[in-house]
């Protein structure tokens, strides 16, 4: 084997002056990037040079593939410095850029937004709990027992067509309000108790800037052995003057519903307009937000108690026109039509 220096040397040689003087030569990223496609690339110089192997004699190879192998890791190993040390010096730049102050606050990161049913949904169930309310969540497929029949609403009973249903192959339904909770509730907990559950109900009807087929109510129990209407009435203005912080005008009228007696409407001035009229207070100034009543003896005995012994009162708050009324929303599809630009306009603390 000759000891002599190799023809190709001279190649290998000049190749890695040139590639080394070009790195140490290149001042920001993109030229760095350059030289490395000069270089390494698939047409690159250093490439070109590695490729050469087969062309030379076989006892040469092995010595040539070790050259040229050693040139190619040499190279990279120069950018893989250069890169670190070109990225160092922008730091450095920066810091030492006296125009460029650290200690100021960054740009805030976008954070998620609670939906405003459930901010309102979350104040309530605090209003209710501060006042000895248990919070109960029931399920909203539910049997024709609990959401009718249990409520003085039989079959043959005409107030059914009150509330178009979304029935299921297996018999059940989609709850209609959460009044259906009102006799699992008596079944569940021991009287006297008051309790509110919350929740999704569902309706089969056409959409408009005050229905959707889907949207929120807030139910109330109240069980104990005497109970009036004044004790209704006194919990019912607690509670409003919580939720909007403020004297809201307020009118009961009768109001029929089979599982209370009596019944009431309680009405509240539009929140949106503030008395003129707009669509969601069909213009008349005035948005029914709460019916409510004295539980019928005959929901009493569906929940186990004897209307000799218990009386309650009852009512279903319409949470989402609650919260319409209580953000100026004017249209009940935005609650939960997905948009998250409705959503991001109500940040916390609103
Ligand atoms: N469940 C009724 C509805 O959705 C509302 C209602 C009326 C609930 C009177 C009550 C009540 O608790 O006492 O139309």
């Amino acid at each position: 084997m000759s000891t002599e220096t190799p023809a190709w040397q001279a190649d290998i040689d000049a190749t890695a002056a040139a590639s080394l003087a070009a790195i140490a030569a290149a001042q920001d990223l993109a030229t760095l990037r350059e030289v490395e496609v000069a270089a390494l690339g698939r047409k690159g110089s250093v490439t070109a040079l590695t490729k050469r192997t087969g062309q030379l004699d076989k006892s040469e190879r092995r010595a040539y593939g070790a050259a040229s192998g050693g040139l190619r890791k040499q190279v990279q190993q120069a950018i893989a410095a250069r890169r670190d040390a070109i990225r160092q010096a922008t730091v450095d730049a920066e810091l030492a850029d006296l125009s460029f102050d650290e200690t100021l606050p960054g740009t805030e990161p976008a954070g998620g937004h609670v939906h405003p049913l459930s901010r309102v949904q979350l104040e309530l169930e605090e209003v209710f709990t501060s006042m000895g309310f248990a919070v109960l969540d029931y399920p909203e497929i539910e049997s024709e027992f609990d959401n009718f029949e249990a409520l003085n609403i039989p079959g043959w009973h005409p107030a059914r067509d009150m509330q178009d249903t979304f029935w299921l192959e297996s018999g059940h339904l989609l709850r209609t309000h959460t009044s259906a909770g009102q006799v699992r509730a008596m079944h569940q907990l021991e009287p006297p108790f008051r309790a509110i559950f919350p929740g999704k109900v569902y309706r089969y009807e056409s959409t408009d800037a005050s229905h959707e087929h889907t949207f929120h109510q807030l139910e109330g129990l109240m069980i104990d052995r005497h109970v009036s209407v004044g004790h209704l009435l006194d919990s019912m203005r607690t509670l409003l003057s919580a939720i909007f912080r403020r004297d809201v005008q307020v009118r009961l009228r009768p109001g029929y519903f089979p599982f209370v007696e009596p019944g009431f409407e309680l009405d509240i001035s539009c929140q949106v307009c503030g008395g003129p009229g707009c669509s969601v207070c069909k213009h008349t100034g005035w948005v029914e937000l709460l019916p409510c009543g004295l539980v019928h003896p005959n929901v009493l005995r569906a929940g186990g108690l004897d209307p000799d012994e218990w009386q309650g009162w009852a009512f279903g708050l319409g949470l989402s026109r609650l919260v319409m009324m209580r953000y100026g929303v004017s249209d009940i599809r935005l609650l939960l039509g997905g948009d998250a630009r409705f959503v991001e306009g109500f940040h916390a603390g609103a």
